[in-house]
């Protein structure tokens, strides 16, 4: 069971991928708990703004840190909890992180948004995740993601228990083609070898596949195998 609790400005966002068939069964089966906490709620404001104009004048605005603070001591066991802030500024995720990540009984996600956000929460958190050298407007599809792939490395939260460890990316390796009926589609069949009976053979042609497409697209997953 992991404890997934999230500071957002748009707890809606979230609503899709809880209600997605897997993470939805997840939750019911209590393998995961996904609580959102809308940090707006924390301000002091007549008018509950969270940002306000940078010091030092430009443009733009700057989560600011009292609502963000309050919003965390509010959450119960935080002072345990592995504290993330996402920004384009942290650490790379990979599915390495994530097998890291489940390893945690509870996850504390900080989603910023707008234009950035005061120096300061930076002492927040244990530390700080980037999904990819790009900018987005918030958090909210960071955390979604950490969510997503941590959730289904926990045993039983996909159906067949084999499918994660035969993923791209375990043990460095994409994934093997697969193919399903029918046996020809438009003219192109499914190799002979899967249609075989033998297991042996079968086991060595994806590995030997699994190997030809990582060396044709993913050379530098090869070069990091540890
Ligand atoms: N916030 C905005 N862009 C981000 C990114 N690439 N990763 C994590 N958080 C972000």
């Amino acid at each position: 069971m992991i404890k997934f609790d999230c500071l957002t400005l748009f707890p809606e966002m979230f609503e899709g991928i809880l209600q997605d068939s897997i993470l939805k069964r997840a939750i019911e089966n209590n393998l995961i708990s996904v609580k959102l906490h809308n940090f707006r709620d924390y301000s002091k404001f007549k008018h509950h703004n969270v940002d306000d104009s940078p010091y030092g004048g430009g443009a733009g605005m700057v989560l600011m840190c009292p609502p963000i603070y309050d919003c965390l001591h509010d959450i119960e066991g935080y002072e345990k909890a592995h504290k993330i802030l996402l920004t384009p500024q942290g650490r790379k995720y990979s599915q390495t992180v994530a097998k890291e990540l489940v390893n945690y009984e509870h996850i504390i996600l900080i989603c910023g948004h707008y234009e950035g956000f005061d120096e300061r929460i930076r002492t927040f958190v244990d530390e700080e995740i980037s999904i990819g050298d790009y900018v987005l407007t918030g958090g909210e599809i960071p955390a979604m993601v950490i969510i997503d792939s941590v959730s289904r490395l926990i045993k039983g939260v996909l159906h067949n228990d084999d499918s994660a460890p035969i993923d791209s990316f375990e043990n460095n390796l994409l994934e093997y083609p697969q193919y399903t009926k029918p046996f020809d589609f438009l003219g192109m069949t499914v190799p002979e070898v899967l249609v075989s009976g033998n297991h042996q053979e079968i086991d060595k042609w994806r590995k030997e596949e699994a190997f030809k497409r990582t060396k044709e697209r993913r050379k530098d997953l090869l070069n990091d195998k540890q």
